[in-house]
């Protein structure tokens, strides 16, 4: 592996001259490719250009056109598909420009079946003809969803990578204020001296855009305040890459071959449980204190307006104190009281018995089904027949807390920000609805503790743990909107403008962590760092009782000790579970025409990017606290061998802050260590004239 410039935004920002922005995507790590993957990689990535609209001229219109699916029906391992599908687009499918949402069931299904032909094709050459069908002749968001996972499910396309969802979707990312202007210079064209007039900066190929988050005004309540996360890119681009892993429509035998399946549930709540963690740590540092909870028979107390838009509809919008006993949503109501009442019952019991299965609740693995049974995935009815009576607790969450019009029509209606995983996560009663699931979950984790003593004595963590100061800032990062645009056939062809929308996010400085480990054997040991609060919403010390669902797990990483005394020293820019940003398509191709990769992309791309690894610092320092964990390594077991860039062994995740501790839980083999976050620069990201200064972006 070796470390590549990529130049792309530097040279951009050379050309726009007096624009201030610090470049952030400026090396990346690589890895080497064969040709054969580099000519698959070039027919993936044409597949995503300019995805709002079909090119005649690029390679896969031939190819898409000229393909059919039921003539070659030999090629696909499961003929069935084929027919399935055939039957449900022969009935009409999602038009073209529709937004696509997989929480709706009929698009959820027609996506599937087109999912499944993408899946079943016997070879990549039949993969990639159906995905130029697709792309020819279907919805861009079926087309784009469907072919996504595949590419990530398929054994054969493992090697390649894959733009981020932002990019091909930035209007799921920017308020409509930014997309009125990025729509106003299209259609107004350069040049223009009075562009600077509606806030629009343009340089050479480029326009750029700033951009503020959303304020008091969208939302009426105090939580505006974390806009700057909500709102962020990145953090939605997360929560989008997390559903491709394990989509919850299919069954887990399917899923990443299958060797997933019984850990996808525990998985399920840990990816939740860890998004929450570093959320609430958000909250503390703005005083926003806990995350607040609701009652499905009081009105929702917090509004939100989400300033988006589609190609037709505004996104609704949720005012203050919304009412959600309407007629519309009595039938959803109904289900998920019922649904976590039967959950509380089976709690009681101890036991579970449904869906033709008995699980005990004792049973560590429980967890397993209990993320099922949340889920709602086909996992959970498995054992009951494949016409069982199906709904989602999840969905119907959503559909009554997006509080959007009663829809009359398929394929028509008004989105909400609960809809579409890329917007999910802007809107406060996300956070309510997946608190609330996680409360139920972890209230079966009080059944099964850890025999912590019995393992570890071995190891001996020394008194030192020393952790380099911890500064967070906001710094300007391009966005490149364009395909936000509709471009003409010659732009579709030539070099076209960028659209570059700029807004200050969340960043954070390089810190390392050392810890001194007292050892009285030679042997491997695996270590796993993790941040929590140090203090609750009401300025009280948490005990680690009350604490241990709120850490986030930062860094796993196995280490030969010594006996004696080891010093070990651990870069945040080196931590498990962040990665590089992603690159844009065009960057990847200037990596292709070297034979290179972006790793990050390739094998860490469901990973969180390394700028929102800690909460947003203050003046005085924002108090959390380190809690490291030192045990004897255990060797990932064979078949999971595929998921090392995940996973370093087969214990629980998050462990072992997996589930409940008691005030015994602290053993040698673990430190707790106070540490502050500080801010640099304003507190505030819409004080442009602070980034300046705290950058000191050079000049060009
Ligand atoms: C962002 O907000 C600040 C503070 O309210 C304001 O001065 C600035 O003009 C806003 N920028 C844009 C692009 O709206
Ligand atoms: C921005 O995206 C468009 C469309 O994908 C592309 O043509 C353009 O080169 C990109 N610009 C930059 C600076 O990455």
């Amino acid at each position: 592996m070796k470390t590549v410039v990529v130049l792309a935004y530097l040279v951009a920002l050379a050309w726009a001259g007096t624009v201030p922005v610090s470049p952030f995507n400026t090396e990346v790590k690589t890895l080497p490719i064969d040709s054969l993957t580099k000519e698959k990689q070039y027919k993936v990535l044409e597949l995503f250009e300019a995805i709002n609209q079909v090119n005649k001229n690029a390679g896969y219109y031939k190819v898409g056109k000229e393909y059919d699916i039921k003539s070659n029906n030999e090629h696909y391992k499961n003929k069935e598909v084929v027919e399935k599908f055939f039957k449900l687009y022969e009935q009409g499918f999602l038009p073209r420009f529709s937004l696509f949402s997989i929480f709706d069931i009929k698009m959820k299904s027609e996506a599937k079946a087109l999912y499944d032909l993408s899946y079943y094709a016997k070879d990549f050459d039949t993969f990639y003809k159906t995905a130029a069908w697709a792309r020819v002749h279907l919805n861009e968001g079926y087309f784009a969803y469907s072919f996504y996972v595949a590419l990530i499910q398929r054994v054969d396309t493992k090697d390649m990578v894959f733009p981020k969802s932002l990019l091909l979707w930035p209007k799921l990312y920017i308020n409509t204020e930014t997309f009125s202007k990025i729509y106003y210079s299209k259609m107004r064209g350069s040049p223009f001296e009075s562009f600077e007039e509606y806030g629009i900066e343009q340089a050479d190929n480029y326009y750029f855009y700033y951009t503020n988050y959303s304020d008091y005004h969208t939302y009426g309540h105090n939580e505006y305040k974390l806009a700057y996360l909500t709102e962020d890119i990145s953090w939605n681009n997360f929560y989008t890459y997390y559903h491709t892993v394990a989509p919850f429509w299919e069954h887990g035998d399917k899923i990443l071959s299958g060797l997933f399946k019984e850990r996808r549930g525990e998985y399920y709540y840990y990816f939740y449980q860890q998004l929450m963690a570093r959320y609430y740590l958000e909250r503390l540092s703005n005083g926003l204190g806990e995350i607040p909870r609701f009652s499905w028979y009081q009105p929702f107390k917090y509004g939100y307006y989400p300033l988006l838009t589609s190609n037709f509809y505004p996104f609704a919008q949720r005012p203050n104190n919304y009412v959600m006993q309407t007629e519309k949503n009595l039938d959803d109501l109904r289900f998920v009281r019922n649904y976590e009442d039967n959950f509380l019952n089976f709690l009681e019991k101890g036991q579970f018995k449904a869906y033709n299965q008995e699980v005990d609740l004792y049973n560590s693995k429980s967890i397993n089904f209990v993320g099922n049974y949340w889920q709602a995935n086909p996992d959970l009815y498995e054992k009951v027949s494949p016409n069982h009576y199906h709904r989602s607790y999840e969905m119907a969450a959503r559909r009554i807390l997006g509080g959007a019009p009663y829809r009359y029509k398929d394929y028509i209606y008004v989105p909400t920000a609960l809809n579409f995983y890329q917007t999910s996560l802007r809107d406060p009663a996300f956070y309510q609805i997946y608190n609330k699931i996680l409360g139920f979950i972890s209230s079966t984790r009080g059944t099964c503790s850890h025999i912590l003593r019995i393992l570890y004595t071995i190891l001996a963590l020394g008194q030192r743990v020393k952790i380099s100061k911890l500064v967070t800032l906001f710094d300007i990062h391009p966005f490149n909107a364009s395909n936000s645009v509709v471009f003409s056939v010659s732009e579709l062809v030539a070099p076209k403008k960028s659209f570059m929308v700029l807004q200050p996010r969340l960043n954070k400085e390089p810190f390392t962590v050392k810890i001194n480990v007292k050892s009285d054997v030679e042997e491997q040991a695996t270590f796993k760092i993790f941040i929590g609060p140090k203090y609750d919403g009401k300025g009280f010390p948490i005990k680690v009782e009350d604490n241990w669902m709120n850490f986030v797990q930062l860094d796993w990483f196995n280490h030969k000790l010594m006996k004696g005394e080891n010093l070990i020293e651990r870069s945040s820019e080196d931590f498990f579970h962040f990665k590089e940003d992603s690159l844009s398509i065009d960057e990847i191709y200037k990596l292709l025409d070297k034979n290179q990769l972006p790793v990050d992309m390739n094998k860490n791309y469901d990973d969180m990017p390394k700028r929102l690894m800690l909460p947003r610092g203050t003046k005085s320092g924002f108090p959390l606290q380190f809690f490291i964990f030192v045990y004897p390594s255990i060797a990932l077991s064979k078949e999971m061998e595929s998921f090392k860039h995940s996973l370093l062994d087969d214990k629980p995740f998050g462990y072992p802050l997996d589930r409940p501790v008691s005030s015994f839980f602290v053993q040698p083999n673990m430190y707790f260590k106070d540490a502050d976050v500080y801010h640099k620069g304003s507190e505030y990201p819409y004080s442009f004239e602070d980034v300046y200064h705290t950058n000191e972006v050079s000049k060009h």
